[in-house]
C-alpha cells in the first residue's frame, strides 16, 4: 500500500488504474475500404458506403429537427404534433442506427458527429430560433423528400451492382418509414375546417 509523506497509506492500492486520456494514430482513415469476405465487388461497396453515408447525414438532420420541433412546437395542434414528432424521431433514430452498421458490414468508415453531418448533409438547417408550426412542417417534408429520392436513386444502385442487403434495408426501412411519416405529417397543413363545413350546400341547421 502506498504511504503518504507522514508514513500514513494514502488509499491508494497496488490495484490496476485505469490509463486516461490517451490518444494513438487513426487506424482507418474515413473513406477508405476494409477488406471483408461478402462477394461484393470493392467499387460496388464503395458505391454504396458513399450513398449511405449520405442517407445517414440527411437522416440525422432529419431525427434532430424533429427533436427540435419536439420542443418548440405550440399552438393549437401541440400536444398531437409534441407526441407525433417524438415518435418520428425515435423511428428515425432505429433508421440512423441501421444505415451507420450497414456501412460497417460493408467494410465503410461512418461517423455521425454533428460536425462530420453538418459538413456532408443536403439538408437546409433551421434556424435556432422558434418557427410557426407550418414552417416547421414544411421544413420537415423537404427532409423527407429529399431522403425519398436520395433512397430511390440508392436502391437501383444496389440493384445493378447486386447488393440485395442495401437495396432491401433502403427500400423495406428507409423508405418505407419516410413514406409512411410523410403521410402523417404533410395531413397536418390541409387547410380543412375545424368546426364548420365548407360548403354552401349544407346551412347550419336552424335551433328551434
Ligand atoms: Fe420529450
Amino acid at each position: 500500500m502506498a504511504k503518504n509523506s507522514n508514513g500514513k497509506s494514502s488509499g491508494v492500492s497496488k490495484a490496476i488504474q485505469p490509463l486516461m486520456h490517451q490518444r494513438g494514430p487513426i487506424i482507418q482513415e474515413y473513406g477508405t475500404l476494409r477488406n471483408l469476405p461478402l462477394g461484393l465487388e470493392d467499387d460496388a461497396r464503395k458505391q454504396m458506403i458513399d450513398g449511405l453515408n449520405q442517407i445517414l447525414a440527411d437522416t440525422i438532420m432529419l431525427a434532430s429537427m424533429y427533436k427540435k420541433h419536439h420542443w418548440q412546437v405550440s399552438g393549437h395542434t401541440f400536444y398531437q404534433l409534441h407526441l407525433l414528432f417524438d415518435k418520428h424521431y425515435e423511428e428515425q433514430s432505429v433508421l440512423v442506427d441501421s444505415i451507420a452498421e450497414r456501412i460497417s458490414l460493408l467494410g465503410g468508415v461512418t461517423n455521425g458527429m454533428p460536425a462530420a453531418v453538418a459538413k456532408i448533409t443536403k439538408v437546409e438547417n433551421p434556424p435556432d430560433g422558434v418557427e410557426e408550426v407550418p414552417v416547421q412542417i414544411s421544413r420537415l417534408l423537404e427532409a423527407h423528400e429529399l431522403i425519398m429520392r436520395e433512397s430511390r436513386d440508392l436502391a437501383e444502385k444496389a440493384t445493378e451492382v447486386g447488393d440485395d442487403g442495401t437495396n432491401d434495408l433502403i427500400v423495406s426501412d428507409v423508405l418505407r418509414t419516410n413514406e409512411f411519416q410523410t403521410w402523417f405529417v404533410v395531413s397536418h397543413v390541409v387547410p380543412e375546417p375545424l368546426v364548420k363545413a365548407d360548403s354552401p350546400n349544407q346551412p347550419l341547421a336552424k335551433v328551434a
